[in-house]
């Protein structure tokens, strides 16, 4: 752990307890509806979970009901025949609904015909995170009971779906724990790191804990889990730092959280938005970066798992592998989803030193840039361009050999090689799209090639 850990989070807490006390006794009454909404807990913490299911329909999307016996259950919309959603908030600094809800259940609802049910522990969860983390044992009880009651009623374990965001993915692992990973599907919108790293398989989120188990991380150095614990563990951007994230502490609480709440903010855009949040195995970010990890084959035969509602992510085979480290880029702002694109360089004569070489992707007003090293005494480099448009609407490509700031004697400031590039997945080397001529580069200058790709 780095020695900046501990003192970080030192710091947030006593930000977020700051926050805490800031916002006590100016909270306004809520307003009597006969729409059920989250409870309040504002500073009162405590032992009584007073766990709440609030119900949300595809006919009434807005308007929660609130179920809890098997009569509330039959006297509700409850669709037995459709699928069921259950979504699990993590800890709530400040005891207050959390923000993104309503946003993920109405997307989760216009993406899905489904019940939705919201799990609201907000007593539980607030005050301090550990005291929250001794809460998850008990509430996976609640609500493993509160499941018990909807396969009375018929509902099939499989087509029980949990998405957990922070703490609350491991409490997501906890039911289908108790549910013997019989339940269909569990999502970890980035999973708690503190107190679950080194947690057993029966504490944490595992791939055991449902049929199809998957995590999206991103924010791995800080409030989320940097291990895999699901069967496909998407690593956004690495897992660490999310684009259009403050990476300064004077941004106050959205960098304290900013990172973390990136896995929500996906997910809602892959409900919401068709473009692919599509990602790819590989040992690690780096190895992706450097375009060693182009396709799906190893180990899912081709089938590039996604984020969102699709059946196992698009993941086709069987037995489902596990803990598989999977990576995408995205852009900083919603929909997020970008093009990813495999960019190469062979030099016509080996060089002394690295070279490295800037390509800018241009669409329109749309650009996107990337370095490509090639190591000394070799041939050839690669990279993965992020853009947002597809590389069929790229109509220009901008190259710039970057030279050393300390010119060595023999160390050329002129070259000339081969540039090609080809989307993700590359599954084999016949979509390669090359300039036509060997492309001559000298140091410091930018050379623009228009290019006109057909879109298949
Ligand atoms: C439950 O959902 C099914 C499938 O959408 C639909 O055919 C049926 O009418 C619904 N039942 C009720 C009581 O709404
Ligand atoms: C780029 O072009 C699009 C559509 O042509 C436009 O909506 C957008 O505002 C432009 N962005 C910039 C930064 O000029
Ligand atoms: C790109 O190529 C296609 C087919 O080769 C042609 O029809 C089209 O006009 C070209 N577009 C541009 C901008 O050159």
């Amino acid at each position: 752990m780095p020695p900046d850990f501990w003192e970080r989070n030192l710091w947030c807490w006593v930000l977020l307890l700051g926050f805490t006390i800031g916002s006590s006794g100016d909270v306004p009454p809520i307003p009597q509806t006969k729409c059920a909404d989250f409870q309040n807990a504002n500073l009162l913490r405590g032992t009584n979970l007073k766990v709440q299911f609030i119900l949300f329909t595809p006919s009434d999307p807005s308007c929660g009901q609130l179920v809890e016996e098997s009569s509330d259950i039959q006297n509700s919309g409850f669709n037995t025949t459709l699928g069921t959603k259950l979504v699990i908030h993590g800890f709530r600094a400040l005891g207050t609904k959390p923000s993104w809800i309503d946003k993920l259940i109405g997307a989760l609802l216009r993406a899905t015909d489904a019940n939705v049910i919201a799990v609201d522990w907000v007593y539980g969860s607030t005050a301090a995170y550990f005291s929250a983390v001794e809460n998850v044992v008990k509430l996976g009880l609640e609500i493993s009971s509160f499941l018990n009651k909807l396969l009375e009623l018929g509902v099939s374990e499989s087509s029980i779906h949990i998405i957990g965001v922070s703490l609350g993915a491991h409490v997501g692992g906890m039911v289908g724990h108790f549910h013997k990973g019989q339940l269909g599907r569990i999502t970890g919108l980035d999973p708690a790191g503190p107190e679950y790293t080194r947690a057993s398989l029966e504490e944490r989120l595992d791939a055991r804990d449902a049929l199809f188990v998957e995590a999206i991380h991103t924010d791995t150095d800080n409030w989320g889990i940097r291990i895999p614990v699901g069967h496909v563990d998407y690593f956004v951007n690495g897992g660490q730092d999310q684009p259009g994230c403050p990476a300064f502490i004077h941004a106050g609480y959205n960098y304290v959280i900013c990172d973390h709440m990136r896995a929500v903010h996906l997910y809602i855009s892959a409900l919401e938005n068709s473009c692919p949040l599509m990602a790819f195995p590989c040992d690690n970010y780096k190895a992706f970066l450097a375009g060693h990890c182009l396709d799906c084959f190893n180990p899912f035969q081709l089938s590039c798992p996604r984020i969102g509602l699709v059946e196992r992510g698009g993941v086709q085979i069987e037995p489902l592998p596990k803990e598989v480290r999977v990576y995408l880029l995205t852009a900083s702002r919603a929909p997020y989803c970008v093009h990813h694109s495999l960019v190469e360089f062979h030099l016509q004569e080996k060089r002394l030193k690295d070279t490295s070489i800037k390509v800018t992707f241009l669409s329109g007003n749309v650009s996107s840039l990337v370095k490509i090293t090639i190591p000394r005494q070799q041939l050839q480099g690669r990279a993965v361009m992020a853009h947002t448009s597809p590389l069929c609407q790229t109509n220009q490509v901008k190259l710039k050999f970057k030279a050393s700031n300390r010119v060595w004697k023999k160390d050329q400031t002129v070259l000339a090689g081969r540039f090609c590039t080809a989307p993700l997945p590359v599954n084999d080397n016949k979509k390669m799209i090359c300039l036509p001529e060997p492309v001559k580069l000298q140091a410091d200058v930018t050379v623009s090639h228009d290019v006109n790709i057909t879109c298949v």
